[in-house]
């Protein structure tokens, strides 16, 4: 039984045992969850909780902050928080940690995984085969990643460590985001449509949130051009998803690989439905390492806090002064 001193702790949507375990060490733990009714369960424990543990792609708002008077620190489980109302918790003075780098390196495998996939056509070969029509015929040919042009929206920690992976493939590589980096050899585009209408190749990284909603639309997708190729591994909401499906039925593009959707787990049956895609279920960072690696970062951000250290990774928009 934890002292009475002990920090209380909200967990919502955060399952991992080691991350309740390492917790359960230093906190008393109260689960969101497990209430009944999450009304009650606030009036009763809402005034203790001095932290929250949160899965990734949670809603915390100033609703809920509202029931949180103590509220010191949301520690998050995944880099992106675009679900989480980081402006709000800056102007409370509650701070917001993030999961940043322990998963650039696994989402970029996944991101050029799901490109060769869409390209090469790989999930379909192997349910040919498996259907045994190979015996029948060779599988189809496909189009191919040799002397693709390859743009990147969002060049920031992934958008980057897909860059360097695919200077490995021998493609031109170029960019849009909100500022050029001055330390890239990547050719920089200052809009979107700009990048668009030079490459054929688009791979989402930039984060979600109302900056980035729809960004990618019918005129984005038209500039791709009818070899067009669209790869997603940040938000679903970047991209217009009505448009992105009317691209691909209309052969406006080529194909897409997609690992976010705009309203997960709902995947509109007309991707399904469509031979030139490839859909997984939001997977670019689940892997046990680098979930594990996550999940250790969320608990050292809410130790170092309550260890009077500050956090470890906060978001930019509340960045720690040393101040409490
Ligand atoms: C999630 C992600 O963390 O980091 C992010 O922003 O979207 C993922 O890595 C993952 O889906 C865990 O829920």
């Amino acid at each position: 039984m934890p002292p009475a001193e002990t920090p209380d702790i909200l967990l919502i949507r955060q399952t991992r045992p080691d991350v309740a375990g390492r917790l359960a060490e230093r906190f008393r733990l109260h689960r969101m969850e497990e209430a009944p009714d999450r009304e009650a369960f606030l009036d009763a424990v809402g005034p203790r909780i001095r932290a929250l543990a949160v899965g990734a792609m949670c809603p915390i708002d100033a609703a809920l902050f509202d029931r949180l008077p103590r509220l010191e620190i949301v520690a998050s489980f995944g880099v992106g928080y675009d679900t989480i109302d980081a402006v709000e918790a800056q102007r409370r003075g509650i701070v917001v940690t993030h999961t940043p780098d322990v998963l650039s390196d696994e989402v970029a495998d996944l991101a050029l995984g799901l490109l060769l996939a869409t390209l090469r056509r790989i999930p379909q070969a192997d349910r040919y085969l498996r259907a045994g029509h190979w015996r029948a015929g060779s599988f189809p040919l496909t189009t191919s990643l040799r002397e693709r042009r390859v743009g990147i929206l969002g060049l920031g920690r992934i958008g980057r460590a897909i860059a360097r992976r695919l200077e490995g493939f021998g493609v031109t590589i170029a960019y849009y985001g909100r500022t050029p980096r001055a330390d890239v050899p990547y050719a920089y585009h200052d809009s979107l449509l700009g990048l668009a209408q030079a490459v054929d190749t688009l791979i989402v990284a930039a984060p979600g949130g109302p900056g980035t909603q729809g960004i990618v639309d019918a005129g984005v997708l038209a500039a791709l051009g009818p070899d067009g190729i669209v790869v997603n591994i940040a938000r679903g909401s970047v991209i217009d998803e009505p448009a992105l499906i009317a691209a691909l039925q209309a052969g406006t593009i080529l194909g897409a690989g997609l690992d976010v959707f705009a309203n997960e787990p709902q995947v509109p049956q007309a991707l399904i439905d469509l031979d030139q895609t490839v859909l997984l279920p939001h997977v670019g960072s689940g892997s046990h390492h680098t979930r594990a690696a996550m999940g250790r970062m969320l608990t050292d951000n809410l130790f170092s806090w309550f260890d009077g250290k500050g956090p470890v990774t906060p978001v930019p928009e509340t960045p720690w002064t040393g101040q409490r």
